[in-house]
Protein backbone atom coordinates (compact mmCIF):
# COMPACT_ATOMS: atom_id res chain seq x y z
CA UNK A 1 0.00 0.00 0.00
CA UNK A 2 1.67 3.18 -0.70
CA UNK A 3 0.46 5.18 1.45
CA UNK A 4 2.52 7.99 3.68
CA UNK A 5 1.23 8.23 7.20
CA UNK A 6 2.94 10.68 9.91
CA UNK A 7 3.51 10.03 13.65
CA UNK A 8 3.75 14.10 15.60
CA UNK A 9 6.06 12.39 18.70
CA UNK A 10 7.61 9.41 19.80
CA UNK A 11 5.10 7.16 21.44
CA UNK A 12 5.10 3.79 22.99
CA UNK A 13 4.34 0.70 20.81
CA UNK A 14 2.96 -1.45 18.71
CA UNK A 15 1.39 1.75 16.92
CA UNK A 16 4.50 2.44 15.30
CA UNK A 17 5.57 -1.07 13.71
CA UNK A 18 1.65 -1.33 13.10
CA UNK A 19 1.97 1.50 10.80
CA UNK A 20 5.36 0.78 9.54
CA UNK A 21 4.11 -2.52 8.45
CA UNK A 22 1.10 -0.84 6.18
CA UNK A 23 2.77 1.86 4.68
CA UNK A 24 5.33 2.63 2.09
CA UNK A 25 6.62 5.75 3.73
CA UNK A 26 6.10 6.72 8.02
CA UNK A 27 7.39 9.72 8.90
CA UNK A 28 7.74 10.39 12.54
CA UNK A 29 9.28 12.38 14.65
CA UNK A 30 11.27 10.42 16.95
CA UNK A 31 11.57 13.01 19.44
CA UNK A 32 10.25 13.01 22.34
CA UNK A 33 8.70 16.70 22.30
CA UNK A 34 5.88 18.69 20.42
CA UNK A 35 6.45 20.10 17.47
CA UNK A 36 6.23 23.40 16.49
CA UNK A 37 3.88 25.04 14.13
CA UNK A 38 6.50 25.21 11.12
CA UNK A 39 7.38 21.45 11.80
CA UNK A 40 4.02 20.24 12.07
CA UNK A 41 2.87 22.11 8.31
CA UNK A 42 5.83 19.85 7.18
CA UNK A 43 5.60 16.87 8.71
CA UNK A 44 1.74 16.30 7.73
CA UNK A 45 2.61 17.73 4.04
CA UNK A 46 1.58 14.86 1.84
CA UNK A 47 0.14 12.49 4.21
CA UNK A 48 -2.64 9.92 3.75
CA UNK A 49 -2.65 9.57 7.34
CA UNK A 50 -1.40 11.61 10.57
CA UNK A 51 -1.44 10.16 14.42
CA UNK A 52 -1.44 13.26 16.30
CA UNK A 53 -1.09 13.39 20.35
CA UNK A 54 -3.19 15.86 22.36
CA UNK A 55 -0.09 18.33 22.87
CA UNK A 56 -0.51 19.08 19.14
CA UNK A 57 -3.20 21.42 17.97
CA UNK A 58 -5.01 20.50 14.82
CA UNK A 59 -6.42 23.77 13.66
CA UNK A 60 -7.63 24.89 10.48
CA UNK A 61 -4.16 25.63 9.36
CA UNK A 62 -2.67 22.78 10.03
CA UNK A 63 -5.69 20.63 8.02
CA UNK A 64 -5.14 22.91 4.79
CA UNK A 65 -1.50 21.67 5.31
CA UNK A 66 -2.43 18.44 4.93
CA UNK A 67 -4.73 18.64 1.82
CA UNK A 68 -4.17 14.56 0.87
CA UNK A 69 -4.93 13.68 4.30
CA UNK A 70 -7.86 11.21 5.02
CA UNK A 71 -7.58 10.81 9.24
CA UNK A 72 -6.30 12.63 12.07
CA UNK A 73 -5.87 9.62 14.51
CA UNK A 74 -5.63 11.37 17.99
CA UNK A 75 -3.55 9.50 20.50
CA UNK A 76 -6.32 10.11 23.48
CA UNK A 77 -9.54 10.06 24.39
CA UNK A 78 -10.05 14.05 24.96
CA UNK A 79 -10.05 15.79 21.45
CA UNK A 80 -10.64 19.30 21.94
CA UNK A 81 -6.87 19.95 20.57
CA UNK A 82 -8.58 19.07 17.23
CA UNK A 83 -10.73 21.86 15.08
CA UNK A 84 -13.18 18.83 14.31
CA UNK A 85 -15.58 21.42 12.76
CA UNK A 86 -12.60 22.38 9.99
CA UNK A 87 -11.52 18.75 9.73
CA UNK A 88 -15.26 17.89 8.44
CA UNK A 89 -15.60 20.81 6.41
CA UNK A 90 -12.17 19.19 4.13
CA UNK A 91 -13.85 15.54 4.31
CA UNK A 92 -10.93 14.70 6.87
CA UNK A 93 -12.11 12.08 9.37
CA UNK A 94 -10.83 12.39 13.00
CA UNK A 95 -10.62 9.23 15.86
CA UNK A 96 -9.94 8.95 19.48
CA UNK A 97 -8.95 6.18 21.84
CA UNK A 98 -11.82 5.99 24.42
CA UNK A 99 -12.18 3.12 26.75
CA UNK A 100 -9.00 1.86 27.01
CA UNK A 101 -7.68 4.64 29.63
CA UNK A 102 -11.14 4.44 32.06
CA UNK A 103 -9.42 2.28 34.57
CA UNK A 104 -6.33 4.16 34.63
CA UNK A 105 -7.83 7.64 34.31
CA UNK A 106 -10.66 6.44 37.73
CA UNK A 107 -7.27 5.05 39.48
CA UNK A 108 -5.83 8.44 39.43
CA UNK A 109 -8.99 10.09 40.54
CA UNK A 110 -9.24 7.73 43.54
CA UNK A 111 -5.63 8.81 44.60
CA UNK A 112 -6.36 12.77 44.35
CA UNK A 113 -9.30 12.15 46.36
CA UNK A 114 -7.22 9.82 48.89
CA UNK A 115 -4.17 11.82 48.60
CA UNK A 116 -5.67 15.33 48.84
CA UNK A 117 -7.63 14.12 51.77
CA UNK A 118 -5.02 12.75 53.54
CA UNK A 119 -2.29 14.62 52.40
CA UNK A 120 -0.33 12.17 51.50
CA UNK A 121 2.26 14.39 49.43
CA UNK A 122 2.40 16.78 52.18
CA UNK A 123 3.74 14.15 54.53
CA UNK A 124 5.87 13.06 52.03
CA UNK A 125 7.38 16.33 51.80
CA UNK A 126 7.92 16.68 55.87
CA UNK A 127 9.23 13.45 56.18
CA UNK A 128 12.04 14.13 53.56
CA UNK A 129 12.64 17.82 54.73
CA UNK A 130 13.45 15.84 58.71
CA UNK A 131 10.36 17.85 59.98
CA UNK A 132 8.33 14.76 61.38
CA UNK A 133 8.44 15.66 65.00
CA UNK A 134 6.75 12.40 66.02
CA UNK A 135 3.40 11.45 66.40
CA UNK A 136 1.17 13.82 67.58
CA UNK A 137 -2.80 13.64 68.24
CA UNK A 138 -3.20 17.46 66.16
CA UNK A 139 -0.19 16.59 63.59
CA UNK A 140 -1.02 16.60 59.99
CA UNK A 141 -5.37 16.16 60.59
CA UNK A 142 -6.76 15.53 57.08
CA UNK A 143 -10.45 14.79 55.99
CA UNK A 144 -12.33 11.89 55.96
CA UNK A 145 -12.77 9.34 52.70
CA UNK A 146 -15.02 6.78 53.83
CA UNK A 147 -18.57 7.19 54.00
CA UNK A 148 -18.58 10.61 52.45
CA UNK A 149 -20.45 12.00 49.47
CA UNK A 150 -18.48 12.16 45.90
CA UNK A 151 -20.18 14.52 43.12
CA UNK A 152 -19.44 13.48 39.99
CA UNK A 153 -19.98 16.21 37.11
CA UNK A 154 -20.36 14.27 33.85
CA UNK A 155 -21.62 10.49 33.46
CA UNK A 156 -19.69 9.31 31.67
CA UNK A 157 -16.95 6.01 31.15
CA UNK A 158 -14.61 7.07 33.32
CA UNK A 159 -17.05 9.00 35.84
CA UNK A 160 -18.92 5.49 36.31
CA UNK A 161 -15.21 4.08 36.87
CA UNK A 162 -14.40 6.33 40.03
CA UNK A 163 -18.19 5.53 41.36
CA UNK A 164 -17.63 1.82 41.19
CA UNK A 165 -14.32 2.65 43.15
CA UNK A 166 -15.75 4.82 45.10
CA UNK A 167 -18.63 2.51 46.28
CA UNK A 168 -15.84 0.08 48.27
CA UNK A 169 -15.35 3.70 50.24
CA UNK A 170 -18.87 3.30 51.31
CA UNK A 171 -19.33 6.81 49.70
CA UNK A 172 -22.85 7.94 48.87
CA UNK A 173 -22.61 9.09 44.92
CA UNK A 174 -23.77 11.92 43.58
CA UNK A 175 -23.48 12.54 39.66
CA UNK A 176 -24.58 16.00 36.76
CA UNK A 177 -25.39 15.01 33.59
CA UNK A 178 -27.24 15.98 30.15
CA UNK A 179 -29.01 12.73 30.46
CA UNK A 180 -29.74 10.04 33.18
CA UNK A 181 -26.85 7.32 32.73
CA UNK A 182 -27.83 3.74 33.75
CA UNK A 183 -24.48 2.97 34.18
CA UNK A 184 -24.47 5.47 37.48
CA UNK A 185 -28.27 4.64 38.40
CA UNK A 186 -26.88 0.47 38.50
CA UNK A 187 -24.33 2.11 41.03
CA UNK A 188 -26.72 3.58 43.22
CA UNK A 189 -25.69 7.45 42.04
CA UNK A 190 -28.31 9.69 42.57
CA UNK A 191 -29.23 12.22 39.35
CA UNK A 192 -28.72 15.89 41.09
CA UNK A 193 -28.30 19.50 39.23
CA UNK A 194 -24.99 20.87 39.14
CA UNK A 195 -26.17 23.28 42.03
CA UNK A 196 -27.01 20.62 44.45
CA UNK A 197 -23.87 18.61 43.22
CA UNK A 198 -21.86 21.15 44.15
CA UNK A 199 -23.45 21.97 47.85
CA UNK A 200 -24.40 18.61 49.06
CA UNK A 201 -20.36 16.77 47.64
CA UNK A 202 -17.30 16.41 50.28
CA UNK A 203 -15.77 15.54 47.09
CA UNK A 204 -16.30 17.09 43.59
CA UNK A 205 -14.79 15.14 40.53
CA UNK A 206 -14.81 16.73 36.97
CA UNK A 207 -15.29 14.04 33.85
CA UNK A 208 -16.88 16.19 30.95
CA UNK A 209 -14.75 16.68 27.80
CA UNK A 210 -13.46 20.07 27.40
CA UNK A 211 -16.36 22.43 25.04
CA UNK A 212 -17.52 25.69 24.74
CA UNK A 213 -20.53 24.55 27.20
CA UNK A 214 -18.08 23.19 30.03
CA UNK A 215 -15.23 25.92 29.65
CA UNK A 216 -14.64 27.40 33.61
CA UNK A 217 -18.00 25.28 34.26
CA UNK A 218 -16.67 25.46 37.86
CA UNK A 219 -16.09 29.10 37.73
CA UNK A 220 -15.81 31.57 41.21
CA UNK A 221 -19.66 31.32 41.45
CA UNK A 222 -19.62 27.10 40.99
CA UNK A 223 -16.38 27.37 44.14
CA UNK A 224 -18.14 28.99 46.13
CA UNK A 225 -21.24 26.70 46.35
CA UNK A 226 -18.84 24.40 47.42
CA UNK A 227 -18.59 23.46 51.61
CA UNK A 228 -15.53 25.05 53.53
CA UNK A 229 -14.90 21.05 54.24
CA UNK A 230 -14.99 19.97 50.60
CA UNK A 231 -12.30 19.16 47.75
CA UNK A 232 -11.97 19.48 44.10
CA UNK A 233 -10.77 16.98 41.76
CA UNK A 234 -9.93 17.71 38.22
CA UNK A 235 -8.64 14.26 35.96
CA UNK A 236 -10.78 15.89 32.86
CA UNK A 237 -9.25 18.83 31.10
CA UNK A 238 -7.88 22.33 32.66
CA UNK A 239 -10.03 24.88 31.02
CA UNK A 240 -13.27 23.61 32.59
CA UNK A 241 -11.94 25.17 36.17
CA UNK A 242 -10.73 29.15 35.93
CA UNK A 243 -7.79 28.20 37.78
CA UNK A 244 -7.25 31.63 39.00
CA UNK A 245 -10.67 31.43 40.93
CA UNK A 246 -9.40 28.27 42.32
CA UNK A 247 -6.20 29.45 43.50
CA UNK A 248 -8.34 31.95 45.58
CA UNK A 249 -10.70 29.73 47.31
CA UNK A 250 -7.75 27.50 47.75
CA UNK A 251 -5.87 30.72 49.36
CA UNK A 252 -8.85 31.71 51.08
CA UNK A 253 -9.81 28.16 52.57
CA UNK A 254 -13.27 28.47 51.18
CA UNK A 255 -12.49 25.00 50.07
CA UNK A 256 -10.32 22.35 51.81
CA UNK A 257 -8.39 21.54 49.16
CA UNK A 258 -8.07 20.23 44.91
CA UNK A 259 -6.61 17.38 43.49
CA UNK A 260 -5.56 18.60 40.61
CA UNK A 261 -3.71 16.68 37.27
CA UNK A 262 -4.96 19.12 34.35
CA UNK A 263 -4.31 22.59 33.89
CA UNK A 264 -5.23 25.57 32.16
CA UNK A 265 -2.37 26.19 30.25
CA UNK A 266 0.09 23.32 30.51
CA UNK A 267 2.43 23.13 31.16
CA UNK A 268 2.25 26.24 33.44
CA UNK A 269 -0.22 26.61 36.25
CA UNK A 270 -1.91 30.28 37.19
CA UNK A 271 0.22 32.16 39.54
CA UNK A 272 0.27 30.77 42.99
CA UNK A 273 -1.57 27.88 42.99
CA UNK A 274 1.85 26.28 43.32
CA UNK A 275 2.28 27.91 47.12
CA UNK A 276 -1.37 26.16 47.56
CA UNK A 277 0.07 23.48 50.36
CA UNK A 278 -3.84 22.33 50.35
CA UNK A 279 -3.23 21.49 46.39
CA UNK A 280 -1.89 17.88 45.63
CA UNK A 281 -1.02 18.45 41.84
CA UNK A 282 0.01 16.11 39.32
CA UNK A 283 1.48 16.82 35.94
CA UNK A 284 -1.51 15.59 33.46
CA UNK A 285 -0.66 11.75 34.46
CA UNK A 286 -4.56 10.49 34.03
CA UNK A 287 -3.32 8.08 31.14
CA UNK A 288 0.13 7.52 32.24
CA UNK A 289 0.98 3.91 32.35
CA UNK A 290 2.92 2.11 29.99
CA UNK A 291 -0.23 -0.62 29.57
CA UNK A 292 -2.84 2.05 28.91
CA UNK A 293 -0.55 4.28 26.31
CA UNK A 294 0.74 0.86 24.47
CA UNK A 295 -3.24 0.44 24.12
CA UNK A 296 -3.51 4.06 22.97
CA UNK A 297 -1.11 3.60 20.69
CA UNK A 298 -2.34 0.26 19.28
CA UNK A 299 -5.69 1.66 19.01
CA UNK A 300 -4.51 5.20 17.11
CA UNK A 301 -2.93 2.69 14.75
CA UNK A 302 -6.08 0.58 14.15
CA UNK A 303 -7.98 3.96 13.50
CA UNK A 304 -5.59 4.79 10.49
CA UNK A 305 -5.09 0.80 9.28
CA UNK A 306 -8.75 0.54 9.21
CA UNK A 307 -9.36 3.96 6.90
CA UNK A 308 -5.36 3.05 4.45
CA UNK A 309 -7.93 -0.06 4.14
CA UNK A 310 -10.94 1.21 3.03
CA UNK A 311 -13.12 0.27 6.13
CA UNK A 312 -14.81 2.60 8.65
CA UNK A 313 -12.18 3.36 11.94
CA UNK A 314 -13.78 2.36 15.29
CA UNK A 315 -13.72 5.46 17.08
CA UNK A 316 -14.77 7.79 13.87
CA UNK A 317 -15.60 11.48 15.83
CA UNK A 318 -17.23 12.50 12.19
CA UNK A 319 -19.53 9.81 11.07
CA UNK A 320 -20.35 12.57 8.25
CA UNK A 321 -17.29 12.68 6.90
CA UNK A 322 -17.55 8.60 6.21
CA UNK A 323 -20.98 9.02 5.28
CA UNK A 324 -19.45 11.20 2.20
CA UNK A 325 -17.23 8.77 1.26
CA UNK A 326 -19.05 6.03 1.32
C1 LIG B 1 -5.85 12.38 28.22
O1 LIG B 1 -5.96 13.40 28.82
C2 LIG B 1 -6.73 12.00 27.14
O2 LIG B 1 -7.66 12.74 26.79
O3 LIG B 1 -6.52 10.90 26.60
Amino acid sequence: MSSRVAITRLIPEPGPTMLAHQTVELVANSEDRSLDRAELRGLVGGCDAVLCLLTDSIDADILDAAADCKIFANMAVGYNNIDVAAATKRGIMVTNTPGVLTECTADLAMALILGVARRVAEGDVEMRAGRFPGWGPLYMLGGDVTGKTLGLVGPGRIAAAVAKRAKGFDMPLLYHGRRPSPDMEALGAKAVDLDTLLRESDFVSLHVPLSKETHHLIDAAALAKMKPTSYLINTARGPVVDEKALVAVLKAGAIAGAGIDVYEDEPAMAPGLADCTNALLLPHLGSATLGTRSAMSRIAAENIVAVLEGRRPPNLLNPEVWQGNS
